[in-house]
């Protein structure tokens, strides 16, 4: 018999960098107080602080539920044509038979899976020494490229330090003084999720001429489509003009807010590239990252978002439903705080609260806020605290 070691071959493994949206979610869920609020969620909730389902979800749910040609064998690899073309036209527009040819798209885990895939993509090709990321990002980004071990992460300034404005100077700055060649930037094409700031479009153009003067590869990532403006089309305006300027692009596609769908993990990652030549061959790589990663994307909430958008009468209703949340969530925002925060677009606000003020909040009134002091207004509901009940 072999001598037996007591060591466990987990034995030196090092913790995980603390997640303090995770953190402070379980605190919140465990505070036995009645009139607790998480303003740190992500996900849109209703008046009542509860999850929403768009009604236009329900009703083709309702609608497929009846369809018996549906069954729950799992989807091809190569992702459902009607998915893949109606998320296209939802970032890109109604595609030219020229820029469909140079788009490589392919569904994925959600938003987080398309960063993932895109990620992985970037590191076996382009090979880049840094990614740039927002100084104020999603967690999920940190935990996706340091996976990707030999890629530093940096961060470029995005707003003042008291987050009050883009500060696009020291943006350009940075990137202009410090970018390399293939070094990928990440961007959040609208409704920045940290700072509920987005660049105007003159300054898209700018940073897409830096992008390509430097060879920076742009990664977008559209998570909050449809919440800045309420419309879908305007807030990709960003995507479409780096399209148009003749960059190549990742884009980050995810239905989890726009959808109401987080649960279901629907996203699509596209890549745009510069010939037509290339598509098949990347088309083919990511098939093989999804086999290795999940073998087929989950169809559930895949068949419900192409349904929707392939309808025109489903499609017409989440447009309602997506205006809907938008309208509510500028309402709370004029409500909390006009002047200090009506200016920004998006599902959240960054209150310049201090940490002793966060502090107090969570100790003495049961509110959760991020150390940042970013909160989501949909999570301010009719049984929170006095001043959400008008708006709600
Ligand atoms: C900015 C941003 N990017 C990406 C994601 C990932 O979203 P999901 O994986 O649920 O599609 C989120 C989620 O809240 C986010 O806020």
């Amino acid at each position: 018999m072999g001598s037996f070691s007591p060591l466990s071959a987990f034995a030196d493994l090092a913790p995980p960098p603390h997640d303090e949206q995770i953190a402070l979610t379980q605190v919140h869920d465990t505070d036995p107080n009645e009139q607790k609020v998480n303003l740190s969620t992500e996900e849109y909730k209703d008046r009542n602080g509860e999850p929403w389902v768009l009604p236009v979800v329900r009703q083709t749910e309702l609608e497929l539920i009846m369809d018996t040609s549906l069954t729950h064998s799992k989807s091809s690899v190569r992702s459902p044509a009607n998915f893949i073309h109606a998320a296209q036209d939802m970032i890109f527009g109604p595609l030219s038979s020229e820029l469909k040819s140079k788009i490589a798209s392919i569904q994925t885990v959600s938003g987080t899976g398309a960063c993932h895939m895109g990620t992985r993509l970037l590191c076996d090709t382009i090979k880049p020494k840094t990614i740039w990321m927002p100084d104020l990002t999603y967690t999920s980004h940190d935990a996706i490229w340091d996976w990707m071990g030999t890629v530093q992460k940096r961060a470029y300034p995005y707003s003042l330090p008291d987050r009050s404005a883009i500060d696009f100077e020291r943006m350009l700055d940075s990137l202009n003084t410090k970018a390399q060649r293939n070094d990928i930037i990440l961007l959040d094409s609208c409704a920045h999720g940290s700072s509920g700031l987005d660049l105007e479009p003159h300054q898209w153009i700018e940073l897409g001429e830096v992008c390509r003067r430097i060879e920076i590869f742009p990664f977008f990532d559209s998570t909050y489509q449809g919440f800045a403006s309420g419309d879908p089309d305007t807030d990709v305006w960003a995507i479409r003009c780096f399209v148009q300027l003749g960059l190549e692009v990742c884009v980050a596609q995810s239905f989890s807010r726009n959808f109401g769908l987080s649960g279901e993990r629907v996203g699509c990652l596209h890549v745009v590239l510069a010939f037509p030549d290339q598509r098949e061959a990347v088309l083919n790589k990511l098939y093989y990252y999804q086999r290795g990663l999940t073998s087929t994307p989950p169809t559930y909430g895949a068949n419900l978002v192409s349904t929707i958008l392939t309808s025109e009468s489903l499609y017409a209703a989440w447009r309602a439903d997506l205006k809907s949340m938008t309208d509510r969530i500028k309402k709370l925002r004029l409500g909390l705080y006009a002047e200090l925060i009506k200016r920004r677009r998006g599902m959240f606000a960054y209150t310049s609260l201090s940490k002793q003020h966060i502090e107090l909040l969570r100790k003495d009134y049961h509110i959760y806020i991020m150390s940042t002091g970013r909160i989501s207004l949909p999570g301010c509901m009719l049984g929170g605290p006095k001043w959400s009940k008008s708006y709600c």
